[in-house]
């Protein structure tokens, strides 16, 4: 089973970057965390601040033979159609995940033009966000294989 995470702009400077929201680790120090978790998935890593490198990333999950992706698209969520346009051609099932609750947030964001093409959103439980999209993901793509 694989896998794809992708992680959007400024998500490169956890650990450093407003710590009340995203907590002190490193995305790299997440990164690990997650992938040691899990023993029989097999989870590749991607972080871009660039809005057209991310779609590329998207565009060509499928055909790399990831059977889901994980997106945490960071300010993207609010605003990128095109971000929201790929993932919904991407032909693979797709969980959004935020380490912060941004619901609880801004006003600004309250919205996600990501959530509606996606399966499912994770958001406010740091890391473990990632964890529990890995694990919906594997689940239900066990059953599909059976
Ligand atoms: C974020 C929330 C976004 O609003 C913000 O722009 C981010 C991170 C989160 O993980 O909580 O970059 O996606």
């Amino acid at each position: 089973m694989k896998i794809l995470v992708i992680n959007g702009p400024n998500l490169n400077l956890l650990g450093r970057r407003d710590p009340g929201h995203y907590g002190n680790e490193t995305l790299e120090a997440m990164n690990t965390y997650i992938a040691d978790y899990f023993k029989k998935v097999e989870l590749q890593f991607s972080q871009s601040n660039h809005e057209g490198e991310i779609i590329e990333h998207i565009q060509s999950a499928a055909a790399k033979h990831f059977q889901g992706l994980i997106i945490n698209p960071g300010a993207f969520t609010h605003y990128s159609y095109a971000i929201r346009d790929a993932l919904e051609s991407c032909a693979l099932p797709v969980i959004e995940v935020h380490l912060s609750n941004i619901y609880a947030r801004e006003e600004f964001r309250r919205q996600s033009v990501i959530s509606p093409v996606c399966w499912g959103t994770i958001a406010g439980m740091g890391k473990y966000g990632y964890i529990l999209a890995v694990q919906a993901l594997a689940h239900q793509l066990s059953h599909k294989e059976k």
